[in-house]
């Protein structure tokens, strides 16, 4: 009997299908009763490559399987269950992701209830999967990216059949909402506001991988954020391929610069998104990124190349001309606005004037930051199929070439911050110092400096002593105890319980029974004091019991009642939040 089932293996040509309208499910997650039994009191361990839409998938994996009774194991080797995300962009990220596999082998030999999956974009891939299977006997499960939301199912069915199964869907995809989630910060927090992609970049498998690019309902995104909010989370990224389509699907209007705008008014700290296409990056956006200064000054802009040939080749819809346009617009109305973008080099047969072309765009705009990468042919994408004249060797000379331009610029804009003070989010203890701490600037800078551990998800103002390639050494501006004191009174007074404290007060100083009642008692009081002194004994008595009865009433109205109530539990919440600090 055989010991694999192929329910499903990936089509590229389906995958490029744009015509069914995706659909929409909104699902409660049921826990199936084998995978019950099996998570209870075991661990998982997810191993994400790739970029943020699949450390989404991560969250969204390890909600499913804490609500069926998993919790993340403290490191690899202890997991019962690993889920492997893989990602296909380039070759490099799949040749890790074979290393990776191999590691679990051991896991295998030492526990046969172990599973070891593997999904995401490498798996949507025609061929790679059943390769994998072969190659890798002790893999228990393949899944591909649309079918994230079936996970827990795909376990059951693993442990019902006793077989190793193999699901990955190539169709244009659906949106699933109430998708349960375990984040992996809780002050950081990565929101998808569209799946999918449909630019057909051609040297691009994303399309392939994630399939049609479709926008989630305004509400759904508004509700996580507000959500996010509440939790006290102090930064929010908008997730999208490009985020510019936002809502283009919907054929009504909606926007990306109206859903930024919303997303804004949450009152969220800092409010980034990520990755908006050149093409069609509109007026309305700079607008509101402009107007809001909770959104973060910081736009991820990818070029890709600075020839126009190339770009046409490339399938990028914008030429260079259009491109530094966009950016004169930006720095015109955000002059401190940090310009970031992708680069690939040695796109088939760029020239070496082509390649320059790239290289005086680089001086031209002077990025904060730039991810570079020599280009990687992608099986099934037309690039692919172009013959190519230039050597490996030119390309990473070229590459090489590249990246001293561009650290031109990022060295030029860090000595520029030196002595001048900005707002950091901090991460927590530096990597690789962790007598540091490390956090981030509002434009993406990355600062280390000390002070004590407690900052981690507060933002403090810290000035810049030194500038480095990649990093800057700042210290703190200001004592760290009196920025976490600002912060927690911040957060008090956004508390529940604070705000029926102050309800409660101002309902109490609106009452005019609990105004009479007060005037009363200052009214017996200085009858009281006049009686004493004229030795009145009788008024004195007459008095006394007028104040106490005065005083009672007013102990024991409600609203009253109710402040001496709040204020306590305004306390506790205090104690508890000072409670968590030392
Ligand atoms: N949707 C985003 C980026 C997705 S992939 C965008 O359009 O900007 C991230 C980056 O990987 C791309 O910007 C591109 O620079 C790079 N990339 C994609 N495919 C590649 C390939 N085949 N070879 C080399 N780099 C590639
Ligand atoms: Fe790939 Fe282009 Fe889509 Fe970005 S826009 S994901 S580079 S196809
Ligand atoms: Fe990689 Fe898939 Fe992201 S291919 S870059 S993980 S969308």
């Amino acid at each position: 009997m055989a010991k694999k089932i192929y329910k499903s293996l990936p089509d590229m040509s389906k995958a490029r299908n744009r015509v069914d309208a995706p659909l929409l499910r909104r699902e409660d997650v049921v826990v199936p009763p084998l995978f019950a039994s099996f998570a209870k009191g075991r661990k998982y361990w997810i191993s994400t490559f790739g970029c943020q839409a699949n450390v989404r998938d991560e969250e969204i994996m390890a909600g499913f399987l804490s609500i069926a009774g998993m919790e993340r194991a403290s490191e690899e080797s202890s997991a019962d269950l690993v889920i492997i995300n893989t990602c296909a962009v380039r070759e490099n990220a799949e040749e890790k992701v074979y290393g990776e596999i191999g590691k679990f082998k051991a896991n295998h030999l030492k526990d046969k209830n172990f599973i070891l999956a593997v999904c995401g974009c490498m798996m949507q891939e025609e061929n790679i999967a059943k390769a994998l299977m072969e190659r890798y006997p002790f893999v228990n499960l393949i899944f591909g990216t649309h079918n994230v939301p079936d996970l827990l199912s795909l376990l059951e069915e693993h442990l019902e059949k006793k077989k190793d199964i193999v699901e990955v869907l190539s169709f244009p995809g659906s949106i699933v909402e109430n998708l349960p989630s375990t984040r992996l910060d809780d002050y950081k927090a990565f929101v998808n506001i569209t799946y999918g992609c449909d630019k057909f970049c051609t040297y691009c498998i994303v399309p392939y991988t994630r399939g049609r690019e479709r926008s989630r309902k305004k509400e759904d995104i508004l509700a996580e954020c507000r959500e996010l909010v509440e939790q006290g989370y102090q930064e929010i990224t908008l997730l999208g391929q490009n985020v510019n389509s936002y809502g283009k699907d919907f054929k009504d209007g909606t926007n990306f610069a109206s859903i930024l705008e919303d997303v804004a008014n949450l009152g969220i700290p800092r409010l980034r998104f990520m990755t908006s296409h050149p093409w069609d990056f509109s007026d309305d956006m700079l607008d509101v990124i402009a107007t809001h200064p909770n959104i973060m000054k910081c736009i991820h802009l990818p070029v890709q190349s600075g020839s126009n040939d190339v770009l046409r080749r490339m399938g990028r819809r914008y030429t260079r001309e259009e491109y530094l346009n966009l950016v004169r617009k930006i720095r015109l109305k955000m002059p401190s606005c940090a310009i970031t973008t992708d680069i690939i080099v040695g796109f088939p047969n760029e020239t070496e004037e082509q390649f320059e072309d790239t290289l005086t765009l680089c001086e031209e705009v002077g990025y904060d930051a730039a991810f570079t990468f020599i280009y990687s042919p992608r099986k099934g994408t037309p690039a692919a199929k172009m013959v190519d004249d230039v050597s490996s060797s030119a390309k990473h000379e070229r590459f090489d070439r590249l990246i001293k331009v561009i650290e031109k610029s990022v060295i030029g804009h860090a000595e520029q911050m030196v002595g001048e003070t900005y707002a950091v989010l901090v991460d927590g203890p530096s990597k690789k110092d962790p007598g540091m701490l490390s956090g981030y600037t509002e434009s993406s800078k990355l600062v280390h400096f000390r002070g004590p551990k407690q900052l981690r998800g507060h933002i403090v103002p810290v000035r810049i002593v030194e500038s480095h390639t990649f990093s800057m050494i700042g210290e703190l501006v200001e004592d760290p105890w009196i920025s976490l004191a600002k912060d927690v009174a911040k957060d008090l007074l956004q508390e529940d319980a604070a705000k029926r404290f102050f309800a409660t007060k101002k309902a109490m100083e609106d009452d005019p029974e609990v105004a009479r009642l007060r005037d009363a008692i200052q009214e017996e009081q200085r009858a009281l004091a006049l009686a004493m002194k004229d030795g009145d004994d009788l008024a004195y008595a007459h008095h006394k019991k007028a104040y106490e009865q005065n005083k009672r009433a007013y102990e024991e109205h409600p609203l009253v009642r109710n402040l001496a109530a709040s204020s306590e539990e305004l306390k506790q919440e205090l104690l508890s939040v000072v409670g968590e600090l030392s």
